[in-house]
């Protein structure tokens, strides 16, 4: 028998599956309309494949909808609850919000920021962060926010691709206890981008800065600033932002999403996978530099009204119980975070959570990673005191919001540790083989999506021939999302990891390829491949091959020393390798190609396989003994 927890939160809805099941197109116009528009649309769904365009002719503002719509009834009611990693905190109400997103929006038009716009974003985890987002959408301008733990040249390239005249920064923001001075790396990042024009610089950390003839700060533009500024409707396709993410090739891409297809997306799966009440105090750990950020703390929880907690730090600083506390001292009742982050708690132990109110709690949910079922039992018995639903969500920064989920806010069907259940109504999901075809049931295969939905991404940025061979040319007219998955005899989705060259450290998505070009652009290196092992912590940890140019003669602690501060300064301290391998040669095709299926076998103790393509055997042995040595080194730290 399979292990099953039959939990929910007594919602019986049937109807909804049944209206989608019989015409998704019909489903989501019903959806849509839980939202304000400035006039509806004349075609629900506009699907010239690759290219969905859902509620065309509509017009529609995601600030509005988030803000304006709240005021009068909520506007007392608190949005946000910031908790500041030095135990700061601050209250924002609705009203209060709406009243800061229409001055910052008065200050973007007055740096002449026109609807269509690109904005980089480049903030610490403070209200300020949703506040320059929500005014972007407020004026038609789209955001792109980068990950505060990026380096100048990751930041340089999202710049450089998305042409952003304007970048939003801060001095800096705390990070375990230590400042990161995030305006000095915005500095190198436009050193040669003339057409930069302005940077705003909210003062977080008051750290003293230089300040250029670009800079202006946040508070002396807010002070003159008219709070009078109506949203803009704009069409239901208007790109709200640009969020880069890694792939298969070395250039990160820039999925675009739109507005009203992204807006009843998020409204939707919000209210049915969290289940969200007036009173409900909602906490997702995710930063906002990355999609859950956008989707699930930026936009949905404020398209319902709801109260929401915001972290800025690390969630174990200054120790391990810094979010059981956060959840009692603000009577969090829907906690979401990732399988990482639960790994970590858990190996903190239960008397740390056991020493805290969590009694509010009544539904849990993680995202990112496969969550192993150990870790859910432990989530759900210690955390959720075996009351509350979790719901492992499976989406993508491609999809906007949540294709996979149970929906306790909808139906009440058993769980199961480590699967995400169904899909989300009015989505049709197949596990298939590489001819496209229905697997068995408990058979490995390719998920697939089979349908448009309404949060799926536009286009890729400047790149539709791209978007096309990335996700819709493995298969005619369906998704390909990249990833593993069976499904079992009742129909539930189990997801098995990529299926690609992307690896999920920590949760967060690294490009191998984006990596390698970092390594191989070292002076000494000729070639390199790097691959994922399984972690105990962080679901996986990057291992690094390398293959010195031949005049460089021994590998020493510095060079290794070198490529480890470039990869943190290219790519960012999350693609640090947990260890670099000198190899004299990596396993080729007899056409030269590093077979990377044969590291990925080696790093993971699989069975190699078919080499008969393998142009020379010894340096398979070679980086299996190198492997072997340094399984052992690990093992033992
Ligand atoms: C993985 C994060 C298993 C998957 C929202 C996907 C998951 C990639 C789950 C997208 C889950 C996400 N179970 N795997 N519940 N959720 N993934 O773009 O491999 O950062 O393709 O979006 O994360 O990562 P991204």
């Amino acid at each position: 028998m399979a292990e099953t927890y039959d939990i929910g939160l007594g919602n019986t809805d049937l109807e909804t599956r049944k209206q989608a099941d019989s015409d998704f197109v019909s489903f989501w116009d019903t959806q849509a309309k839980n939202l304000s528009w400035f006039s509806s649309w004349d075609k629900t769904l506009d699907w010239k494949p690759p290219f969905a365009r859902w509620f065309v002719g509509g017009t529609i503002n995601a600030s509005f909808n988030t803000l304006d719509v709240h005021q009068g009834a909520k506007s007392e009611k608190t949005a946000i609850f910031w908790e500041g990693e030095n135990g700061e905190s601050r209250v924002i109400s609705y009203g209060e919000l709406f009243l800061k997103v229409k001055k910052f929006s008065n200050v973007l038009k007055s740096l002449d920021v026109k609807k269509g716009d690109r904005i980089t974003i480049y903030l610490p985890m403070v209200p300020e962060l949703i506040i320059a987002m929500l005014a972007c959408a407020r004026i038609g301008a789209t955001h792109t926010v980068v990950f505060s733990g990026f380096s100048s040249t990751s930041i340089k390239d999202r710049i450089y691709d998305s042409k952003s005249e304007i970048i939003i920064t801060a001095d800096g923001g705390f990070r375990r206890g230590k400042i990161v001075e995030l305006k000095n790396v915005i500095d190198d990042a436009i050193t040669d981008l003339d057409f930069v024009k302005h940077v705003i610089v909210l003062e977080r950390t008051k750290t003293p800065i230089t300040l250029t003839l670009k800079d202006k700060l946040w508070s002396d533009l807010m002070d003159i600033a008219s709070d009078v500024c109506d949203a803009e409707p704009l069409p239901s396709d208007h790109p709200l932002y640009i969020l880069y993410t890694s792939g298969t090739t070395g250039k990160p891409k820039g999925v675009l999403h739109g507005t009203g297809g992204y807006l009843t997306h998020l409204y939707s799966t919000f209210k049915w996978a969290f289940d969200i009440k007036d009173s409900d105090v909602f906490f997702c750990t995710a930063d906002i530099g990355w999609v859950t950020g956008h989707s699930y703390v930026a936009y949905a929880p404020f398209l319902h009204g709801a109260t929401q907690v915001m972290y800025e730090g690390a969630p174990d600083f200054p120790d391990a119980s810094r979010m059981w506390d956060i959840l009692q001292k603000y009577g969090v009742t829907i906690f979401y975070t990732t399988p990482t982050a639960l790994r970590m708690f858990m190996k903190f132990g239960d008397d740390i959570p056991n020493s805290f109110d969590l009694s509010t709690l009544r539904l849990l949910g993680t995202v990112g990673e496969p969550i192993n079922p150990e870790v859910w039992r432990w989530y759900f018995k210690t955390i959720g005191k075996e009351k509350c639903p979790i719901i492992d969500t499976w989406w993508q920064t491609e999809t906007g919001g949540m294709l996979i989920s149970p929906l306790p806010g909808l139906e009440t069907i058993p769980l199961k540790p480590g699967s995400g259940t169904l899909p989300i109504p009015g989505v049709n999901i197949s596990v298939v083989d590489e001819n496209g075809e229905d697997v068995l049931p408990n058979t490995k295969g390719y998920l697939v999506v089979k349908n448009p939905w309404p949060g799926m991404l536009l286009t890729l940025w400047g790149d539709d021939e791209k978007y096309q061979k990335v996700y819709w040319s493995k298969y005619t007219n369906c998704y390909y999302p990249g990833d593993y998955a069976k499904k079992d005899h009742d129909g539930y989705l189990w997801l098995l990891g990529r299926a690609d060259d992307v690896l999920k450290v920590a949760g967060h998505r690294i490009g191998t390829a984006e990596l390698e070009s970092c390594i191989v652009s070292h002076g000494d290196v000729a070639e390199s491949a790097v691959c994922g092992v399984p972690d105990e912590l962080k679901g996986e940890v990057v291992i690094a091959f390398v293959v010195l140019k031949h005049n460089v003669t021994t590998p020493n602690d510095d060079l290794e020393k070198q490529l480890l501060t470039k990869i943190r300064n290219d790519v960012g301290a999350i693609a640090t390798p947990k260890q670099i391998c000198f190899v004299s040669k990596l396993p080729k095709t007899r056409s030269g190609k590093i077979m990377r299926r044969l590291l990925k076998s080696i790093a993971n103790n699989e069975k190699i396989g078919d080499t008969s393509t393998l142009e020379d055997g010894a340096a398979v042995s070679e980086v299996q003994s190198v492997f072997d040595d340094i399984s052992k080194s690990l093992k033992k730290n």
